[in-house]
């Protein structure tokens, strides 16, 4: 009967409400409004296509890490991102998404992935810049999402935090290893970080004025901070490293504000990121078609799979 659903509806609504304004948990097998669950997949498929793809710009260099020691670690920080996507996909999941269509929609470009991966890497100083400053930034912006309303994806975020910050020391490490090289080696690593740390401010997203979600997500307790207040928060965590990994961060309006007891910062190129977003960056192309080459490679892995478990369910 319509006035007993909608009355229904009304008390799921307001246990909903009580849940999120209690800062308590939504699970996958509470009542949620449609708005917040497909909020909610949205984002947490965008995360998991950027940890897939994220994979490609650094794993260009497995073959060619300078040595065997460099190479482990750069292999166990790949890895840790292709179990992030994983987790992911399965936080999404329990939300009713099919796994199968969040991939179609990454390859047919329905869905996005982070723009910072469309970007590519030319030398080795770039895997310690993506290390530090990208992983920072995805620590930056990760840590708030450990309080993230939806159970699922708050609990994925701990390990997932864990992890990238072991991403951002790694990147950290080797540029510190580098700058204490030759004058060659120190040139390499600046010019990396002049061409990552624009990009890597435009990880937080467009600025608050042109965000049309924030207001929402921060009401459901999926988004914590604003996109303004995290890219602020790295660019204060990052000016000390830079100082002491005596690199400069390419920004002649970078400068500390006593009044705000934070850092004044350059605007980065919003026309640019519009533009990566829209497809036209660098390797944008590049990206997706890997990815599909891999998906329709893998074809017979999933067929076998699928014939096993069938298998083994049909077994007495
Ligand atoms: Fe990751
Ligand atoms: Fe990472």
């Amino acid at each position: 009967m319509p006035t007993s659903s909608a009355a229904e509806t009304g008390t799921l609504q307001a246990l909903f409400d009580e849940t999120i304004a209690a800062e308590q948990r939504i699970e996958p097998r509470d009542w949620m409004p449609d708005g917040y669950r497909k909020t909610l997949v949205r984002q947490i498929a965008q995360h998991a296509h950027s940890e897939i793809i994220g994979m490609q710009p650094e794993g260009d260099w497995l073959t060619r890490a300078p040595s065997l020691r460099r190479k482990a670690i750069l292999l166990a920080k790949v890895q840790d991102e292709a179990g992030h996507g994983l987790y992911l996909y399965s936080a999404a999941e329990t939300l009713g998404a099919d796994r199968a269509d969040l991939t179609a929609k990454l390859i047919d470009g329905t869905q996005k992935y982070s723009s910072i991966f469309n970007y590519p890497t030319r030398t080795y100083a770039d895997v310690g810049t993506i290390g530090w400053l990208v992983d920072g930034a995805a620590i930056c912006n990760q840590v708030p999402l450990c309080r993230s309303s939806f159970g699922p994806y708050a609990r994925a975020m701990i390990r997932v935090c864990k992890e990238e910050s072991f991403h951002q020391r790694q990147g950290y490490e080797l540029l510190a290893t580098m700058m204490r090289g030759t004058d060659e080696q120190r040139a390499m690593v600046q010019e990396s970080v002049d061409r990552w740390w624009w990009p890597a401010l435009m990880m937080f997203g467009p600025p608050d004025d042109e965000s049309p979600n924030t207001e929402q997500s921060m009401r459901w307790g999926i988004k914590r901070n604003t996109n303004d207040e995290l890219r602020q928060r790295f660019v204060d965590m990052t000016v000390p490293q830079a100082e002491a990994l005596g690199v400069t961060l390419p920004d002649p309006a970078l400068r500390w504000n006593d009044r705000r007891g934070a850092h004044d910062f350059g605007e980065p190129d919003w026309s640019e990121f519009k533009a990566v977003l829209r497809g036209d960056g660098p390797c944008n192309a590049e990206r997706v078609a890997n990815r599909r080459a891999a998906h329709e490679d893998g074809a017979w892995v999933r067929a076998a799979a699928t014939a096993f478990a069938a298998r083994e369910q049909a077994a007495p």
